[in-house]
Formats: structure tokens, C-alpha cells, sequence
């Protein structure tokens, strides 16, 4: 399994983004998480596909859209068109959670399924064998630089071992509140893949990545 971190921008500095993106891949983020709110599903608005098709080739990093959009079904092209390489819907936000994974793959993207933390980690199972990665929302989507919400961690444990127990190799993203002070006992719960935002894009981004890479490398 990979051990991967993907730096969220919304904490960036967006007028010097290219520049603090490609310090993110120098210093081993394979993933940009890339986080999409349209002021329905979340309280708040950040940014969408003009943006995503500005950025494309600044770096090699996979493109990791976290849609925290009503009814994403309806974006899931555009955002393939915009560049996109995985995107992550909220369990929450679909009518239909099986038809918005299956518009995802009939786009030729990885697909990601989300929980917000009132959610309870038994509501993926029916589509675990149908996504790529399940993304545990460790605090409520909407914003940077949150409190990380400790019961998130029973989730992971449970969600590895749901996986465990299908034989399959899912990736356990999680997202919100992570620093380096608690990303191992993130790890040590089962997750795989780490957003960042505050604790990458606070201060100097490749310093800040590359010492989150070398803890993600103990796990290798
Ligand atoms: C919150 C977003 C997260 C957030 C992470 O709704 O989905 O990706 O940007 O930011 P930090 O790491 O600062 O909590
Ligand atoms: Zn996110």
C-alpha cells in the first residue's frame, strides 16, 4: 500500500500557487487535493474548474478533487474535462450514490466516496467494492484549519477492516486537522492517504511536506 500525502490548497497562498505546488511535488506530495464547496452542501464557497484547468501541467501530482458540492453527478464531466484524475463525492450529497460513483468510472477517473463525521463508518460498505477510496472526514467540511475530531479514528480502524475483510486494497484518505504532532496515530488507525492544508501551507511548503513525507516513509 502507498503511503501518500496530498497538500489541500485551499490553504495555499493563490498568488504564488504554481511556485508553492511544485515545492509540494519536489518534496514527494504525489497527490493535490484540490477542495470544491459550492455554499450548500458546506457553508462555504472556495473554488471550481476554471481554477482546476489553470493549474494543469504546473506539476505531475495527481489531481485529487474533493467535490463538497449538492448533487455532484452534475460535475463530474466537467471536472474530468478540467483536468481531474480522482474525484471524491460525499455520501451525503448524492441521491443516488451508485449512479454518481458509476458517472465517475464512465469518465475514466478514480473514484472517491466521503463521510462527514456524523456519518457512521458502516454507511460505505455497500459501495466499498465499487470505489477506489474511501475519504474519512475528520472535521466538518467547510474549512481549513479545524480542530482534528478524535472519533474519526475508530472510523478508519473500521473502514481498514471492512476492507481487510473483502481481500480488497482500498485507500483510507482522511482529511482535516492534521499536523505532524498527530498524523501517525492517523496511520496507526489504517489511513494511507493524508490532506494537509494549514499544516503544509502555514509556513514554508516544502519544508512542511517534506517532513510529513518522512514520517509517511516509516510506514512504507
Ligand atoms: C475541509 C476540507 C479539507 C481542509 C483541510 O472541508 O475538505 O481538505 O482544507 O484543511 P486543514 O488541513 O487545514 O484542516
Ligand atoms: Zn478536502
Amino acid at each position: 500500500m502507498e503511503y501518500i500525502l496530498a497538500p489541500s490548497i485551499l490553504a495555499a497562498d493563490f498568488k504564488e500557487l504554481g511556485r508553492q505546488m511544485k515545492s509540494t511535488e519536489d518534496n514527494g506530495a504525489g497527490y493535490l487535493h484540490f477542495d470544491v464547496m459550492d455554499g450548500m452542501f458546506v457553508p462555504s464557497i472556495s473554488f471550481g474548474m476554471p481554477v482546476l484547468a489553470s493549474i494543469q501541467g504546473v506539476t505531475d501530482q495527481v489531481m485529487d478533487v474533493h467535490l463538497m458540492v449538492q448533487e455532484p453527478i452534475r460535475y463530474i464531466e466537467a471536472f474530468k474535462q478540467a483536468g481531474a484524475d480522482l474525484v471524491t463525492i460525499h455520501l451525503e450529497a448524492c441521491k443516488d450514490v451508485r449512479a454518481s460513483i458509476q458517472k465517475i468510472r464512465e469518465c475514466g477517473l478514480k473514484a472517491g466516496l466521503s463521510i462527514c463525521p456524523e456519518t457512521p463508518a458502516e454507511a460505505v460498505e455497500p459501495y466499498l467494492g465499487e470505489v477506489d477510496m474511501i475519504l474519512v472526514m475528520s472535521v466538518h467540511p467547510g474549512f481549513g484549519g479545524q480542530k482534528f475530531i478524535p472519533e474519526s479514528l475508530d472510523k478508519i480502524r473500521c473502514i481498514r477492516r471492512m476492507s481487510k475483510e473483502r481481500g480488497l486494497a482500498l485507500d483510507i484518505q482522511v482529511d482535516g486537522g492534521i499536523y505532524l504532532s498527530n498524523v501517525r496515530e492517523v496511520l496507526d488507525a489504517g489511513a494511507n492517504v493524508i490532506v494537509a492544508g494549514s499544516a503544509v501551507f502555514g509556513g514554508d511548503p516544502g519544508a512542511n511536506t517534506s517532513d510529513f513525507m518522512e514520517i509517511l516513509r516509516e510506514y512504507e
